[in-house]
């Protein structure tokens, strides 16, 4: 599963990532990946991997540090900034848009596969006021 967390400096990607991982039962930091490019967390034989490309400077970094190998079927990679690796980087399921709102934020999420409808559905199962 490949997310796309799109949107601009300080939007709450990353918030979005530790609320995701806490209450999937993560107890420990989540921390941004803009220095390490990736933090891994297995949760319960899961694999999730973090990414920030934000200080890619050529997208051709992303095939320099070997990130390829991380987007496996049996992995949940979730990617901030991924228009930064361009073409390098896998198509995504999902997409989630974040815009500054007052107050908050608004997010828009979209899905790219069956696999990324299948997780919308799920998600809006349990948001009974959720828009369509
Ligand atoms: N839904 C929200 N409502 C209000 N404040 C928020 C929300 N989400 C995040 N924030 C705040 O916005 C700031 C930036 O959040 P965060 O680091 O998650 O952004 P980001 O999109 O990951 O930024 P970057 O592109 O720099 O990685 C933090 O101080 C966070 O607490
Ligand atoms: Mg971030």
């Amino acid at each position: 599963m490949v997310v796309w967390l799109d949107g601009d400096l300080g939007t709450g990607k990353t918030t979005l990532v530790r609320s995701l991982l806490r209450a999937c039962g993560h107890a420990g930091p989540v921390k941004s990946p803009t220095y390490t490019l990736v933090e891994i967390y297995v949760i319960s034989r899961i694999y999730w991997y973090h990414f920030d490309f934000y200080r890619f400077n050529f997208p051709e970094e992303f095939l320099d540090a070997g990130l390829g190998e991380y987007f496996r079927d049996d992995a949940i990679c979730l990617v901030e900034w991924p228009e930064k690796a361009a073409e390098y980087g896998p198509a995504p399921d999902l997409v989630v848009r974040f815009q500054f709102a007052e107050p908050g934020r608004t997010l828009e999420f979209v899905a790219c596969s069956e696999k990324g409808q299948e997780c919308l559905n799920m998600l809006k199962s349990g948001l009974p006021d959720a828009a369509d």
